[in-house]
């Protein structure tokens, strides 16, 4: 179920694949009515922040991205007093400063506000938004030299906090096919998981480890298993061959298969042939 929709609940942070520009495109394919919404690749979370469920398990492999929702929710005066400092701190030196903290012996001493404020902070000044780290797990994005980041936005992050805390919602921080495992009938869960890319090189920003074909395929057994449980799922995905054939099983054919507008850029190829479509895929009828 879902509340009546504050508009200041909506995504704090910039991210890879973030979903506001399609919101119009697959709120629509959402199950107009379900028990516990999961999200496994919560990511910024614009789908969840759109529907605002009243039960729900979001979910991401991303630690720094998880410490960000659990500090908004737990201690969010004392995360935006950090983050005031950080935005009144904010030039490329501080930035650089604050960035080389997850390779020195202090960040294990770093709170879990400590963190989420980095995060946010680095996110809103880093080169493009993009959460990209070293072998390491370090993150090493560039300084982004934007004229007047904002850094937060104060009533944004007390919505989110209130609705966090009112309504039922649980934090997971594991790989995808674990956070859905106690989904029951009635639970509708929607994948976003990182895009399968036409010429299988997988953009692996996210994360070190990348997710590529096999995980493709994983994630296919998860939504069957989850289909046989009565469990909702719509995935989104880029419109590759692989994925398309992937689904297009003749032996099950309960998946409905649906392509969208082509709106992104895959790579650094800029003309129309790096542009690819979405589709979305769901097991349920609307
Ligand atoms: C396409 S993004 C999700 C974007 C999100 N829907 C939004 O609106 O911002 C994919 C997310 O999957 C996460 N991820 C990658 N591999 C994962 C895995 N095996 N299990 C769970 N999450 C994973 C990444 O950290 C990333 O946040």
């Amino acid at each position: 179920m879902t509340r009546t929709r504050n508009p200041f609940v909506r995504p704090y942070l910039k991210w890879a694949g973030g979903k506001r520009q399609l919101e119009g495109e697959i709120l629509p394919k959402c199950p107009k009515t379900f028990n516990t919404y999961y999200e496994p690749f919560v990511g910024a979370g614009a789908i969840f922040f759109a529907l605002q469920p009243e039960r729900a398990v979001i979910n991401d492999l991303n630690d720094q991205l998880c410490l960000t929702y659990i500090a908004i929710k737990d201690n969010v005066n004392e995360l935006i007093e950090q983050l005031k400092e950080h935005k009144n701190n904010n030039s490329k030196e501080y930035y650089y400063e604050l960035r080389e903290k997850d390779r020195e012996p202090v960040f294990d001493s770093f709170t879990t506000i400590q963190r989420a404020a980095r995060l946010i902070y680095l996110n809103k000044t880093c080169y493009n938004g993009l959460y990209r780290v070293n072998s390491m797990g370090q993150f090493n994005t560039p300084y982004g030299r934007y004229q007047n980041p904002a850094i937060f936005d104060e009533e944004v992050l007390l919505a989110i906090h209130k609705y966090l805390q009112s309504a039922n919602i649980t934090i997971k921080n594991m790989s995808f096919e674990k956070s859905v495992e106690d989904a029951e009938k009635g639970d509708f869960v929607y994948f976003d998981p990182p895009y399968d890319s036409p010429n299988c090189t997988n953009f692996t920003g996210y994360q070190a480890g990348g997710f590529d074909h096999e995980q493709q395929i994983l994630l296919k057994d998860v939504m069957e298993d989850l289909t046989d449980r009565n469990v909702k799922c719509l995935m989104s995905n880029a419109a590759t061959d692989f994925i398309i054939d992937l689904f297009k099983n003749k032996t099950r054919n309960e998946f409905k298969i649906e392509t969208v507008r082509a709106n992104r850029m895959i790579g650094s190829n800029l003309d129309s042939r790096g542009k690819v479509d979405e589709v979305l895929i769901r097991n349920y009828k609307l």
